[in-house]
């Protein structure tokens, strides 16, 4: 019984450990295009460093795609036309800095 809880728990960490939804992203590129396209929107309406929009109880996202389809409507609105690539190098920024999705 308790054998089979700590290799569920190790299973468990592993899995945790692999599953990157956006590992094909830069987050390095992702944060220097949302400093110059995406942040300076945030910290006004939201103060700080404007992270807080990420991280505030009611906030949007709930999980990985739904992480890039914000992206992606932002982007949008902005006209920016990013490539799909793109979108991941900020999804991968967001998600490893914020978010955390699995
Ligand atoms: C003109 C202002 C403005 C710009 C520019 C802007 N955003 Fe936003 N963004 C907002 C606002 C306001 C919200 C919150 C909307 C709400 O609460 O309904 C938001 C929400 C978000 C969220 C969801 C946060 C949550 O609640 O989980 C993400 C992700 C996001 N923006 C990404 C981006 C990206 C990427 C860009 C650049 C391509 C961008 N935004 C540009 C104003 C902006």
């Amino acid at each position: 019984m308790k054998r089979s809880l700590i290799a569920c728990a190790l299973l468990g960490l592993a899995t945790a450990a692999s599953a990157d939804p956006f590992a094909a992203g830069n987050p390095k590129i992702g944060k220097q295009m949302m400093d110059k396209n995406c942040t300076s929107c945030h910290v006004s309406s939201f103060g700080g460093d404007g992270s807080a929009i990420y991280t505030r109880e009611d906030r949007i996202v709930e999980n990985a795609s739904g992480l890039l389809a914000r992206i992606r409507t932002c982007e949008t609105n902005l006209g920016l036309k990013w490539f799909e690539d793109e979108e991941l190098h900020v999804a991968a920024y967001l998600n490893q800095t914020y978010y955390h999705f699995k």
